[in-house]
């Protein structure tokens, strides 16, 4: 099976050696609960994949995926920097203790108050566009200021097209054809260029695109060292590198697609008498999607023209299907490799009818009290969720090795309104 699915010895789903039933039991649905092991897994297989062929590498993950305290630490202590798109995200790996150089921020229309942010934090400034450029050089001394650029390689790829960012439609980075125009008016400014990056896209598992946008920047930053005589001393190809959803998409073969691209850089590093800059990823999805499960109660089965399963959690939790008709597998945690038996909605208890975890989903016999678990919600997950219902945030849990932490206390009524102000005129007089 490609996807993560596991069970213990009461066949019910098991969590990183935490019984489903159980973690629903304690800590109460809709429940994030995220297996701390298959997060290292995935940071080493995709590092060893890489780093055995070429030594200067180092992966960023891209917060934006799931900004949990405690996933940021798992992945620090892994050895990872953190890829952050906004002063929040820079923030989130600081309280995680990461070291302010292995932060690389890639905002985009970045206003001057968010780049002070970042540069008084310490982390790495990574430039999206001339504009951006012209605002940094009044904000900073550019003497000697160390920055990268976001280039656009004209190529993009992922699962919906809203996360493809790479290409003529993307408003992300410079375009390719002025590539070397802006890093030469960057040194002349005074900057210290030092890097390149791209980002092609979210979620592709084909890989040919990401090959052909690695041979382009690979061009574009030799052309760059060429005219400019700028050494770098990282090449950053960002993330993207998807995972299966469905059961019959495949896992990413990383070993074999490791061998490719280092050889695609290697060769380029010597065309272009590079040097030997660290490579760089930046995966979010890859490395924590597939570690987190949302449990959700069923309370109510509603059959009428279509079948209805309804479970107490919303696309407040989980937008992915809502929002870019994502595939999510659901299976029922005290059953979860039972034959199916019938064709279903299961619907959350958002009011709109766009509420939809799985439309005519093939699922075997559910009841009332029955817990179902949603795959995958590691990544872009509890990260997008929102209160939207005035529904509380959920718990999340962490598991090690059949140890539970709690890691995310969920929110109450009180919560929901603690930032209102009601102007005096308006409170009720008794
Ligand atoms: N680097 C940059 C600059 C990015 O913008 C992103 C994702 C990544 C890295 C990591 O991409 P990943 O490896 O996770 O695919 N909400 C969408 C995904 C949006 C991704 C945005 N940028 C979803 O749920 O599929």
């Amino acid at each position: 099976m490609n996807l993560n699915i596991n069970t213990n010895d009461k066949g019910n789903l098991s969590i990183g050696g935490a019984d489903a039933l159980e973690l629903a039991e304690e800590y109460g649905t809709p429940l994030y609960a995220t297996d701390e092991n298959r997060i290292r897994e995935n940071f080493q297989r995709l590092n060893n994949a890489f780093i055995k062929h070429y030594e200067n590498f180092q992966i960023f993950y891209a917060c934006k995926a799931n900004t949990n305290l405690s996933i940021i630490r798992i992945l620090e202590e892994e050895g990872c920097g953190i890829d952050a798109v906004s002063p929040g995200e820079v923030y989130a790996g600081i309280m995680a203790g990461m070291d302010p150089q292995k932060i690389l921020f890639t905002g985009n229309n970045v206003k001057d108050e968010e780049m002070d942010f970042v540069i008084k934090s310490g982390a790495r400034l990574n430039v999206d566009s001339v504009s951006q450029l012209k605002r940094l050089a009044k904000i900073v001394n550019p003497e000697g200021f160390k920055i990268s650029f976001r280039v656009n390689p004209m190529v993009g790829a992922g699962h919906h097209e809203h996360t493809i960012t790479g290409g003529k439609k993307s408003k992300f980075g410079i375009m390719d054809k002025e590539a070397v125009e802006v890093y030469s008016m960057a040194k002349e400014m005074g900057f210290d260029p030092v890097g390149i990056h791209m980002h092609i896209g979210s979620g592709f598992l084909d890989i040919g695109p990401f090959k052909l946008a690695v041979n382009t920047l690979m061009d574009i930053a030799g052309e760059i060292t060429q005219k400019t005589g700028i050494k770098f001393e990282f090449i950053d190809f960002g993330g993207g590198m998807g995972i299966p959803y469905t059961p019959d998409e495949n896992i990413l073969d990383i070993e074999p697609i490791a061998e490719e691209i280092i050889k695609i850089y290697k060769s380029k590093l010597e065309e272009y008498d590079m040097g030997e800059p660290t490579m760089c990823l930046e995966p979010g999805r890859y490395l924590v999607g597939d570690s987190t499960y949302l449990l959700a109660r069923v309370n109510s089965v509603k059959e009428g023209y279509k079948k209805f399963i309804g479970v107490d959690a919303g696309f407040n939790t989980l937008i992915r299907p809502a929002m870019y008709d994502s595939y999510h597998h659901i299976v029922i945690a005290d059953k979860p490799e039972a034959k199916t038996t019938q064709t279903v909605d299961v619907a959350g208890n958002v009011c709109e009818s766009g509420d939809l975890f799985g439309r005519d989903r093939p699922l075997p016999d559910v009841k009332e009290g029955d817990l179902i678990a949603i795959l995958n919600s590691g990544a872009y997950s509890f990260s997008m969720a929102s209160r939207y219902n005035s529904r509380p945030m959920p718990a999340e849990v962490l598991v090690n090795n059949g140890e539970v932490d709690l890691i995310r206390e969920r929110e109450n009524l009180a919560d929901l309104f603690s930032n209102q102000i009601v102007p005096p005129r308006l409170l009720k007089k008794d």
